[in-house]
């Protein structure tokens, strides 16, 4: 088999890299180690910055989006027994956030590279990138029960962060930058409408807790809890109990509670990767960094990443000009250390560390009062949280 851009993975990154890159004629061929129906019913991100949205419509995909996805003009703040709202509109020049779980981004993309002849190889096993070193990179994989080979001019390395691409570069050639924090997110998505029109994010002593939806029957919840917490010792009256503690604290306002659909334990870390290229493989997505999920950012980013690789790609093809793809780490990571950044203090903001003490706890306060007090301190976090807007040239 060839093609001009092998593209390893079927996530938001592949899968959108794929249809950018369909869309200026260049050919591209996914290789995923899930099933179609796996991929399609993965339950993660849900939030999408303004400029995604944006570039989801630009390109012809956002149809579904514009009808299901719920437009948010603010976010709100919960702390010392106040809930305060972040108003997008007045600070962030009327952008918005958009609610569309990330399963719904993949369903449309997989439907539209399908729907344009476009090839997902699903289920393939033991999926080996090589030559990338040199003049002609290959993905080898098993599919059917026969070994394939599948030549290509470059190698997108979209394989999220367990992925082998990242793994098959040259020990030394990379430096990773990683912060692990000391607690992880218990998340839900449960049958009940949505206490609030708004996420809710919230500072208790107990821990953190954040109030999200899907639609305006499903509620998306999550908890913070031990990083080594097992589910088992969360039964769903539990995870109830703590979340209208955390998330009503005291107010008497309460969650809507209902059937828990699907519960899981995500570990949270800070991650980096530099540079993201090595030679013809060039890394995108969770495969070359991880943010935690306290704002919204990790599948945003990995659409801002493969926009700059396929414009980089467009420009080499159309003019054999190698300058973008040599700029490409460059330019992505400005973009991802100001969203580790403010996904770094989002987290440090609104989560209970172990070390902390009573200062420490006044110190967040004070930050959360400032933030929801002041103009300026109120634009910085809705300037972050609906986007940055795309800079590269
Ligand atoms: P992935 O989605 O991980 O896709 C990688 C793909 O590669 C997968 O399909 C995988 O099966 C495939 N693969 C892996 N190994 C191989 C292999 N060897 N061969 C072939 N294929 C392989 N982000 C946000 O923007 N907003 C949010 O609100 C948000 N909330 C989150 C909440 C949770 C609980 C979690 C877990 C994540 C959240 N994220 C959020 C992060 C977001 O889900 C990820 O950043 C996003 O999935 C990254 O997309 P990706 O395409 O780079 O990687
Ligand atoms: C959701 C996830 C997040 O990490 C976040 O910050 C906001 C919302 C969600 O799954 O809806």
């Amino acid at each position: 088999m060839r093609t001009q851009v092998g593209i390893v993975g079927a996530g938001p990154a592949g899968l959108f890299l794929a249809h950018l890159l369909h869309l200026t004629g260049i050919e591209a061929v996914i290789v995923e180690a899930k099933s179609r129906r796996y991929v399609e019913e993965r339950i993660r991100a849900g939030v999408l910055e303004q400029g995604v949205r944006d570039l989801l419509v630009e390109t012809g995909i956002g149809e579904r989006m514009k009808l299901e996805g719920l437009l948010h003009h603010g976010i709100n703040l919960r702390f010392g027994g106040e809930k305060r709202r972040i108003d997008f509109s007045d600070l962030a020049d009327g952008q918005a956030v958009t609610v569309y779980s990330q399963h719904e981004v993949v369903k449309d993309l997989v439907a539209a590279r399908i729907g344009a002849g476009g090839t997902i190889i699903f289920e393939a096993e033991d999926v080996r990138a090589d030559g990338f070193e040199g003049q002609h990179p290959v993905i080898r994989f098993t599919a059917g029960g026969e070994r394939h080979e599948l030549f290509c001019d470059y190698i997108a390395g979209c394989d999220g962060s367990h992925g082998i691409c990242r793994s098959s570069i040259p020990e030394g050639a990379l430096t990773s930058f990683e912060r692990v924090y000391p607690f992880a997110w218990l998340g839900i998505l449960a049958r009940a409408a949505p206490a609030s029109e708004e996420l809710i994010y919230a500072q208790h002593e107990r821990g953190f807790a954040l109030l999200s939806m899907r639609s305006p029957t499903i509620s998306r919840l999550y908890v913070q809890v031990d990083p080594h917490e097992d589910l088992a010792n969360w039964p769903d009256d539990r995870i109830w109990e703590e979340l209208q503690i955390r998330l009503g604290g005291g107010t008497g306002w309460q969650l809507t509670e209902g059937p828990v659909l699907q519960k899981g334990i995500t570990a949270m870390r800070s991650f980096v990767t530099e540079p993201m290229q090595y030679g013809r493989l060039f890394l995108a997505g969770d495969a070359a960094h991880i943010v935690p999920p306290t704002g919204a950012k990790g599948m945003n980013l990995a659409i801002a990443d493969v926009r700059v690789l396929a414009r980089a790609l467009q420009s080499f093809y159309e003019t054999g000009r190698t300058d973008r793809l040599e700029a490409y780490s460059a330019t992505c990571l400005r973009r991802i250390w100001k969203v580790q950044r403010f996904s770094w203090w989002m987290t440090s903001m609104l989560h209970h560390f172990p070390e902390h003490t009573p200062f420490d706890h006044r110190r967040q306060l004070a930050e959360l009062d400032y933030v929801t007090s002041s103009r300026v301190g109120g634009a910085t976090l809705a300037e972050n949280y609906v986007g940055l807007p795309f800079d590269d040239p």
